[in-house]
């Protein structure tokens, strides 16, 4: 499979650091969490993390520029599911979100991407 776009979804301890690795690895990279404001804060985090790597030489300016570009972030776990080829979930150990919702939501996602 052509893996081209990352869906990360929750943005906290877990999602803000799988998504910082995947834009950086090249992926274009959906962050989605519920909190605008944890979306927010995880930004700050991963774009704290890029400037640590090139301080410490890991990454480059380049890397760092083109990392942002490929990140975006949701809202909505559907909207991010849908372009995603691969949807890597970093959500709260919570039952029914994890056996119901989420599982709900990809579909709608999955949906909406073939049925256009
Ligand atoms: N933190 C760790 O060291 C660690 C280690 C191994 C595994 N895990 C597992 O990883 C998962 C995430 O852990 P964490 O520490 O990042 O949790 P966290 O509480 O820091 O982050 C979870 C995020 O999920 C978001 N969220 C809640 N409901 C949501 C929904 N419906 N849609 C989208 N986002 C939603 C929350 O707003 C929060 O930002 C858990 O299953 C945890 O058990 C965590």
């Amino acid at each position: 499979m052509d893996l081209k776009t990352i869906a990360v979804i929750g943005a906290g301890t877990m999602g803000r650091g799988i998504a910082y690795a995947a834009a950086v690895a090249g992926y274009r990279t959906i962050l989605a969490d519920v909190a605008a404001d944890i979306l927010e804060k995880a930004m700050g985090a991963i774009r704290q993390s890029l400037d640590e790597g090139i301080a410490r030489g890991k990454v480059t300016l380049e890397q760092k520029g083109q990392a942002l570009n490929l990140l975006s972030v949701s809202r909505s776990v559907e909207e991010a599911a849908a372009p995603a080829d691969l949807i890597i979930e970093a959500a709260p150990e919570d039952m029914p979100l994890k056996a119901g919702d989420f599982p709900d939501a990809l579909a709608r996602g999955l949906k909406a991407r073939h049925c256009r």
